[in-house]
C-alpha cells in the first residue's frame, strides 16, 4: 500500500523525534511492503523563520493533500515575542481547524514496566490506568471571540466559550464509538453547574447517549474530575469534554502515567486523515542534547498506522517493540529509574527498529 505523510518536523525536540519515527516507519514500510512518501510541511517556528507565517497556505495545503499528518512539536522561547498572529502555536490551531480536525483523542495508558515512574501512590497505580480523553478540538474558548479593550479606564479582556448542538453532537459520536471498542463507560466533563455551554453539553450528551444503549454515560464536574484522576483514575475509560478543560485534563491524565514524553495523540475530523502528535511541547531546553523520549513521537505514528491506514498488525508491531525495549531496562532521561540503562533518543529510536 502507498500512503502520502506529511511531514511536520517542528521546533525544539521536534526534528530529532521526528527523525526516529521516519525511521521506524521506513523499517515497517520494508517490512510490511508498503510505500511511505514523506512530504514536508513547515508550521510552526520553522514556518515563520522561513516565510514569517506559522502557517503558510502551502503547508496547509500539503497537509489537505496527503493522506495523514505527522507532527512533532512547535514553539520555543525564540518565538515569544512574536504577535500573538504570528506565534507557533496560532499555526497548530490553524491547522486543526483548517482541517476541521474536530476529535482529539488522547490516551492515559501506564506502561507496566513505567509503574514507578508514576507520581501516584502504588496502591493508586495498582489498580491500572488506561483510558481515553476525548477533547472537542475546534470550538470554545479557543475558538471564540477573542477582544482586549479598555473598560472603566483599565484593560479588560474577554474570550467567549460557545459551542453548538451541532459541535457537541460529533464530538459525543466519537466519544460513544471510542466507547464502544473499549469497557464502555463514557465520563462527560462539564461545568454545568456554572456555565451556559456546560448545560447544553450536558443535555446534548444525554440525548446523543440514546443511540448507544449498551454504553454506560456520567457526567462529572470539571473540578471534581480533575481530583478523581489522581484520586482514582482506574473509574475511567472514555472521559468526553470541551476543548479547554480538555487541554487541562489531558495534561493531568499524562502525568499520571509516569511520563508526558510517552503518550501520542491523534486529532481527527469527518474523513480519515488525520494529525497525530505526541502530547508533549517542543522542550528548547534540551533540543539539539540527544536527550528526549522519542517514544510519545514513534506511538503516534504507529496511531496513524492504525486508525488512519487500517494497518492494525504493523501498529502492533511498533507497540510490541516499544514494549519489548522498555522491558530490556532501556529509558531517556525523563523515565529512567534505578537498575536501568539510559540511552540518547536515537539509540532508543535504533533500539525500537531493531526489534521490529
Ligand atoms: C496541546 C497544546 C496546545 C493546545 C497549544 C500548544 C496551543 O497545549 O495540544 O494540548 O492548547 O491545544
Ligand atoms: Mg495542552
Amino acid at each position: 500500500m502507498t500512503q502520502n505523510i506529511a511531514i511536520i518536523r517542528g521546533d525544539g525536540i521536534g526534528p530529532e523525534i521526528m527523525a526516529e519515527a521516519i525511521a521506524v516507519l521506513d523499517k515497517i514500510s520494508a517490512k510490511f511492503g508498503h510505500t511511505f512518501n514523506y512530504t514536508e510541511a513547515p508550521m510552526g517556528g520553522e514556518a515563520i523563520d522561513k516565510y514569517d507565517d506559522p502557517l503558510p497556505q502551502s503547508s496547509l495545503d500539503t497537509c489537505l493533500a496527503s493522506d495523514s499528518v505527522l507532527l512533532s512539536a512547535v514553539g520555543g522561547p525564540k518565538w515569544d515575542s512574536v504577535p500573538k498572529e504570528k506565534r507557533p502555536e496560532r499555526g497548530l490551531l490553524r491547522l486543526r481547524a483548517g482541517m476541521e480536525l474536530y476529535a482529539n483523542i488522547r490516551p492515559a495508558t501506564l506502561f507496566d514496566e513505567l509503574r514507578d515512574a508514576s507520581p501516584l501512590k502504588p496502591s493508586i497505580v495498582d489498580k491500572g490506568i488506561d483510558f481515553v480523553v476525548v477533547r472537542e478540538l475546534i470550538g470554545g474558548a479557543y475558538f471564540g471571540e477573542h477582544k482586549t479593550m479598555t473598560r472603566g479606564g483599565e484593560d479588560y479582556a474577554q474570550d467567549i466559550m460557545g459551542y453548538s448542538e451541532h459541535e457537541i453532537e460529533r464530538i459525543t459520536h466519537v466519544a460513544f464509538k471510542t466507547a464502544q471498542k473499549r469497557r464502555k463507560i463514557v465520563c462527560s466533563v462539564d461545568k454545568a453547574n456554572v456555565l451556559d455551554s456546560s448545560k447544553l453539553w450536558r443535555r446534548v450528551v444525554t440525548k446523543v447517549a440514546e443511540s448507544y444503549p449498551d454504553v454506560i454515560l456520567s457526567h462529572m464536574y470539571v473540578d471534581n474530575c480533575a481530583m478523581q484522576l489522581v484520586r482514582n483514575p482506574a473509574q475511567f475509560d472514555v472521559i468526553v469534554t470541551e476543548n479547554l478543560f480538555g487541554d487541562i485534563l489531558s495534561d493531568e491524565a499524562s502525568m499520571i502515567t509516569g511520563s508526558i514524553g510517552m503518550i501520542p495523540s491523534s486529532s481527527l475530523g469527518e474523513g480519515t486523515c488525520g494529525l497525530y502528535e505526541p502530547i508533549h511541547g517542543s522542550a528548547p531546553d534540551i533540543a539539539g542534547t540527544n536527550a528526549a523520549n522519542p517514544i510519545g513521537m514513534i506511538l503516534s505514528a504507529a496511531m496513524m498506522l492504525r486508525d488512519s491506514f487500517d494497518m492494525p498488525n504493523e501498529a502492533d508491531a511498533i507497540e510490541s517493540a516499544v514494549d519489548a525495549v522498555l522491558k530490556k531496562g532501556f529509558r531517556t532521561g525523563d523515565t529512567m529509574s534505578e537498575g536501568k540503562t539510559r540511552l540518547g533518543c536515537h539509540e532508543i529510536g535504533v533500539a525500537i527498529c531493531e526489534k521490529i
